[in-house]
């Protein structure tokens, strides 16, 4: 931490609680990738940054992945900070995976719908009412909510996941409703189910996805799981954000109508600049898929969080010890699955 500081970062530090990052104004003219890539050097750090991000993010980052991916790199980095560009969830679980470690979020407001739409204490009262199930939590959830969770599952392992757990056991899924549906569909399991949804893929409109096939009947129609049932009962393909990122690489297809989080689309051009990618449209006026959590970071916030090393994410103790294991369990289950 800083000796002498200056009085605006002090004033700063004092709305942080209220705003969520440090509000200071940035030189406009210094060259802010450079500068991060200097503050990476001289600390020790490591930038993660999920594939919903701005691209300029994307293009600094040490690591770029799905939540499983960030998570395993979380686990095995040897940085002495980790820098998570992404929202608040995904920051305390790599908390929680290296607890010696600083790990610093640029906003942290950048939080999460699902996240938020199951608070840890009226889970807890939910979760009484099936003593005997197993508890399956979707790792968008904060990490209180992982302390009541026997496996945490990302989409990418959500499959392996409830697969492992014994044929004779109840299972409860929570928050992801729209994923929940899809993992009982998928596995054939009878899964009882948290109502939380995803602000971002449950306003995907059917009748303007079907009108866009229609204009580009080559395209392949592919989705996040986190979108609604009658969405992904359209899709050529489903997957978690690398799944979908992998498809296009893989597949012949030259289009591709994509429904999830548009920022995916920056690395779907840069490793095949010679497809189109088409963002799916949403359920308003608005031509955008934006993600309002993930699109708080930005190059000014993520510079100054690693100058200050503030905003910092800290977890009471009994929360990273009570809630590690669902964590370590997903990431046990992931390699075995050879994910
Ligand atoms: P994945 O990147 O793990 O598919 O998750 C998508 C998501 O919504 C993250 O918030
Ligand atoms: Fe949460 Fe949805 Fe944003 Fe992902 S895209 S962080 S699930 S609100």
């Amino acid at each position: 931490m800083l000796k002498n500081r200056p009085q605006e970062l002090a004033i700063a530090e004092r709305k942080l609680d209220e705003v969520g990052y440090l509000d200071i104004d940035v030189d406009p003219t210094l060259d802010l990738a450079e500068e991060i890539e200097k503050l990476k050097e001289e600390k020790n750090a490591i930038i993660l940054a999920h594939y919903y991000v701005d691209a300029e993010i994307q293009d600094i980052a040490d690591y770029i992945g799905d939540s499983l991916g960030l998570s395993q790199k979380a686990a095995s980095t040897d940085a002495d900070m980790i820098v998570f560009v992404g929202v608040h969830f995904m920051a305390e679980t790599a908390k929680m995976l290296s607890p010696d470690k600083k790990v610093l979020l640029p906003d942290l407001k950048a939080g999460c719908s699902l996240a938020d739409s199951c608070p840890p204490h009226l889970f807890k009262k939910f979760k009484e009412k099936y003593p005997d199930h197993v508890v399956v939590s979707y790792i968008n959830c904060t990490a209180e909510l992982k302390t009541l969770t026997d496996i945490c599952c990302t989409s990418s392992n959500a499959v392996h996941v409830i697969n492992s757990i014994p044929e004779d056991k109840g299972i409860i899924f929570a928050p992801d409703h729209n994923l929940g549906a899809y993992l009982i569909k998928e596995t054939g399991r009878d899964l009882v189910l948290w109502n939380g949804t995803c602000m971002v893929h449950e306003i995907f409109s059917h009748e303007k996805i079907t009108k866009l096939r229609l204009r580009h009947p080559e395209a392949k129609f592919i989705a996040h799981p986190e979108c609604e049932a009658h969405i992904l009962e359209m899709a050529d393909f489903i997957g978690s954000t690398s799944g979908l990122l992998r498809y296009t690489q893989e597949s012949d297809a030259k289009e591709f109508i994509v429904a999830t989080e548009a920022g995916i689309l920056h690395q779907m051009e840069l490793a095949s600049p010679e497809k189109t990618f088409i963002p799916a449209p949403p359920n308003n006026m608005c031509a955008c898929n934006d993600c309002p959590h993930m699109k708080r970071n930005s190059m000014e916030k993520l510079y100054l969080c690693m100058k200050y090393e503030q905003p910092e994410i800290i977890l009471p103790e009994w929360v990273i010890e009570k809630g590690i294991a669902s964590i370590d369990r997903m990431l046990e289950i992931s390699e075995k699955a050879g994910l």
